[in-house]
């Protein structure tokens, strides 16, 4: 009730401060109109009072004499000039008025009466009744006036309010509706422009600044996405140019069935690797729309890291590289995505390896985590390059050329998997000393 859900919030201030208005302005309008009502009784009473005083008076001064029909006189004359008043006395038994003849009417509402007694003229120790009438109608008639005035003041003050409020709120949100227009100018091909905070008030400008922040994130993304475009293109371009190659030359002429089939035999290897390279791209791409492993629990994880050193045995053995695998921790996996994941690091290592070192992997735990480390002597890192190597296509040997086999995905497929495990990969460099890995969250799902 008091916040604006929805729905106009110039309408939703201009109710409030015209129903806040008129109540504030209704009290101080009651306020006055009961001052003044009692400020008019007192004087209505006063004037009663100030008048019997001088009845009494001349009565007293009367009293002496005796004459009844002097003092008729004196008091026609004493009323005589003051139409308000009037005066009902019962001098020897008979009610006499004198003043001015005030209608007489059920309730007395017009009337103001006070009734006092008076000595007799003439007959000392006996007491006459008086009655003194005061017309009040013309009171009534200002106090009235004095009601609907006030209320038309409170309707008024009210009305007025509500107006002023909702034309301050249309000014105060024009530059809102400024920023509107200008957000619907943003296009994708002018990706690098930003709200103009400038202009906005205080409590609008953190808004501006945050619309903007994400503005800068989405256009990183954006420039993320066309560069991860043009590497792709540029990936595929040299194996395609290869393969064209070699598909021409094995058409022009004649060529025997054995050249045939070795031109055959190299392109097929050739699209092998493409299509290996597309099915990274593809993996990757569902990881970034937030395919999750689907996790079993598994005790231990040395025996999963054990099957993956197995499988590069031989390979690592051509370079004289012992593999070790060490430690212990259980985490919730995705088997065959932990075994890819290890394996790619693996693989690295045994390329990256100074001949006939040690390969070490180790996995370790915390409360939360598995960690899964592959460590191997070699060439160090740059500290600034660490970062890079998860990213797509990042290889810090492109200067070695093209590598069909290398195309620089293994590390990005590393870290997306760790995120589908709710982790994170890792890389340090110190001294020769290499070591990439990554942490799974390993908190255990209860089954149920
Ligand atoms: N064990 C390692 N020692 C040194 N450099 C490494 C190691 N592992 C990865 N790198 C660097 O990280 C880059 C990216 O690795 P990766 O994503 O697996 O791509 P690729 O293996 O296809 O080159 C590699 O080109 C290499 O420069
Ligand atoms: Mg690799």
């Amino acid at each position: 009730m008091m916040q604006p859900r929805s729905g106009s919030l110039r309408r939703w201030l201009s109710r409030w401060l015209a129903m806040l208005t008129f109540l504030g302005l209704g009290g101080v309008c009651l306020a006055v109109y009961y001052a003044t009502n009692l400020n008019l009784q007192t004087r209505q009473e006063a004037l009663l009072q100030q008048k019997m005083e001088v009845i009494r008076h001349l009565v007293d001064e009367n009293a002496a004499t005796g004459d009844s029909t002097t003092l008729r006189h004196k008091l026609s004359d004493f009323f005589y000039g003051r139409p308000d008043f009037s005066l009902v006395l019962e001098i020897d038994g008979a009610k006499t008025a004198f003043g001015a003849d005030i209608a007489e009417d059920e309730d007395h509402a017009h009337e103001r009466r006070i009734m006092f007694s008076l000595p007799a003229p003439g007959t000392p120790g006996d007491a006459m009744h008086a009655e003194l009438v005061l017309d009040i109608t013309s009171d009534l008639h200002l106090r009235a006036a004095l009601a609907w005035t006030l209320i038309a003041c409170a309707f008024v003050g009210a009305a007025a309010v509500s107006g002023i409020a909702a034309l301050l709120v249309r000014r105060a949100m024009a530059p809102v509706d400024e920023l509107g227009r200008q957000a619907a100018r943003l296009a994708p091909d002018r990706i690098g422009e930003r709200l103009d905070e400038s202009g906005q008030s205080e409590e609008i400008q953190p808004l501006v600044r945050q619309f903007n922040a994400v503005l800068q994130r989405l256009e990183r993304a954006y420039v993320q996405m066309e560069g991860f475009n043009a590497d792709v293109a540029h990936e595929m371009r040299t194996p395609l140019a290869t393969l064209i190659g070699q598909t021409e030359l094995a058409l022009s002429g004649r060529r025997s069935e054995a050249v045939l089939r070795d031109v055959m035999g190299s392109n097929l290897e050739e699209l092998q690797r493409l299509s290996g390279m597309v099915n990274d791209m593809l993996f990757l791409s569902q990881a970034d729309r937030g395919a999750q492993a689907r996790g079993v629990w598994v005790d231990r994880l040395s025996e999963v890291l054990g099957e993956v050193a197995d499988y590069h045995e031989a390979e690592a053995q051509e370079r004289g590289l012992t593999l070790a695998v060490s430690g212990e921790a259980a985490a919730c996996i995705d088997r065959p995505l932990l075994q890819r994941a290890v394996s790619n690091l693996v693989s690295n290592a045994v390329r990256y390896a100074d001949a006939g070192s040690t390969i070490r992997i180790h996995v370790s735990h915390d409360d939360e985590h598995a960690l899964i480390a592959v460590s191997n002597a070699g060439e160090p890192i740059a500290k600034e390059h660490l970062p890079r190597l998860f990213h797509r296509f990042y290889r810090g040997d492109e200067a070695r050329g093209f590598d069909a086999n290398h195309h620089g995905l293994g590390l990005a497929i590393v870290a997306a998997i760790a995120r589908m495990h709710g982790g994170r990969p890792f890389a340090a460099s110190e001294g020769r000393d290499i070591t990439i890995g990554f942490c799974l969250s390993a908190r255990k799902i209860t089954e149920n």
